[in-house]
């Protein structure tokens, strides 16, 4: 095992998380009140860089900051630039909704991010534990090359020290794995076995399994259990297979074998056809917005709530209403297909044991037209329970579960760390030591 105190950074292409383990056997914790958060949630940074030329050259701002700018006058926005560090055979020939196709050093972007999150955690709460920290990222699962030392490189250009061992893991594993563990982290020397070497600092994974909720029945399992993990994100869909071995039950339990895959099919196509279904005007209107005013208003269009925009003349425009809001259904009930073709695909492709849990996460997971018609597709096969973190009774049952009186705190505590792990789980898992 290599690194005792760790910080994982989950870029996403819409927004960053960042977690933290503090030692071998601490928890693994999301940073909070982040102060380039937005204001909607305090541990989502936005992935928005800006460069903005003036006479004393390029000043470069990231972040929610970022985000409240509105492009033009010398202010250049890199929306969804993780897509063109990562994607491969397909390189994004458009911008987010429009905007401009100009080439960039995407490496530099990414640098400028990495070094304006470092400075700003730096001089925030969190300043000590960056400061003793090394760092690891998680990147997508899929054809590209060499990612562990291309991160490498941006992380030593930002001024980070990059973790030692892996330097990246797979969202897919690190989320399935911040599922799986709920952040917890536990590590032991097992005993030696007679005329073998000691093994040094271990896993004790059998400490660090959530006894109830969507594994509950590992336990009363023999053989393999295994539990599928969906994330649909701005730029991927990740599945992540994760298959226990259950059939001993001593302390030394045998890691999880995990399989894992991204596709490229993420909420920004969703944002893409939504704006390609409005009319000039409108579009005009929406290319003028800072990617927070568009990330708050989608938020209502999603749940199909019309939206005022002001157009170019000063005229308000109103977008999702009528009409336009059969074409959001009908948009959301076409992703919500192609997320359960491509998982049919990575079962096809990937999977041979059985699936005894599915859960869902990931901002796209957020969008409850889009999570009830995921949820009911899943729902379809009666042995793989569905295991939804964001049902909100979830937390007391589960809790009842274990018996004994349930109090409120903890009942509020798991609520919010079902949150948490909905769109942090890569984070939180991406600091496990699981991955040491
Ligand atoms: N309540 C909501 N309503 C509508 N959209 C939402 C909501 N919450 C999150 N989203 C959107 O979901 C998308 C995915 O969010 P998420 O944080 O999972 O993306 P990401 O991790 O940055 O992407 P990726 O993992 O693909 O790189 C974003 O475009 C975000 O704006
Ligand atoms: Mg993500």
């Amino acid at each position: 095992m290599k690194n005792r105190r760790l910080v994982s950074i989950d870029l996403g292409s819409a927004y960053t998380k960042v977690a933290i383990r503090r030692d071998w056997n601490g928890a693994s914790d999301l940073l909070r009140d982040l102060p380039l958060a937005g204001d909607e949630v305090d541990f989502c940074v936005p992935s928005v860089v800006a460069r903005t030329d003036g006479p004393g050259g390029a000043r470069w701002t990231i972040g929610a900051a970022a985000a409240a700018l509105t492009p033009g006058d010398g202010v250049h926005i890199f929306r969804y630039w993780k897509a063109r560090l990562f994607a491969t055979d397909s390189p994004v020939t458009r911008d987010q909704m429009g905007q401009g196709t100009e080439s960039e050093d995407w490496d530099r972007v990414a640098t400028e991010f990495f070094r304006g999150l470092r400075e700003s955690l730096q001089g925030s709460r969190y300043g000590d534990d960056i400061a003793s920290s090394a760092v690891r990222v998680c990147v997508p699962r899929m054809e590209m090359g060499d990612a562990d030392g291309r991160i490498a490189g941006i992380l030593d250009a930002a001024g980070w020290r990059p973790a030692r061992g892996r330097v990246t893991v797979y969202e897919p594993e690190s989320n399935a794995c911040g599922m799986f563990t709920r952040g917890r982290n536990a590590t032991w020397y097992p005993p030696a076995a007679s005329f073998a070497p000691r093994e040094g600092r271990s896993l004790h994974l059998m400490k660090m399994l959530e006894p109830e909720g969507f594994l509950q029945a590992l336990r009363r399992m023999a053989g393999s259990f295994g539990v599928l993990v969906i994330d649909i994100g701005g730029f991927t869909t990740d599945f992540g297979y994760v298959q226990f071995d259950t059939s001993f039950s001593s302390n030394d339990w045998h890691r999880p074998t995990i399989v894992q895959q991204s596709y490229e099919l993420g909420i920004r196509e969703l944002d893409q056809a939504i704006y390609d279904s409005v009319d000039e005007d409108a579009q005009r209107a929406i290319r003028a917005l800072s990617p927070g005013e568009w990330d708050a208003l989608k938020v209502d269009l999603y749940r199909g709530a019309p939206v005022t925009l002001q157009g170019a003349d000063g005229r308000l425009l109103r977008i999702g209403a009528g009409e336009d809001a059969g074409r959001t259904t009908a948009a959301l009930r076409k992703f919500a297909e192609r997320v359960i073709a491509v998982r049919d695909t990575f079962l096809r492709d990937h999977v041979r044991g059985p699936i005894n849990a599915q859960t869902l996460t990931g901002g796209g997971s957020m969008i409850a037209p889009l999570h009830r018609a995921v949820v009911q597709a899943l729902a379809t096969d009666e042995e793989a329970r569905v295991y939804d973190l964001l049902d909100e009774n979830e937390p007391r049952q589960t809790l009842a579960a274990r018996g004994g009186r349930v109090r409120e705190e903890e009942v509020e505590a798991r609520a919010r760390r079902n949150q948490e792990l909905v769109r942090g789980g890569s984070a939180i898992g991406g600091s496990s030591v699981f991955f040491e």
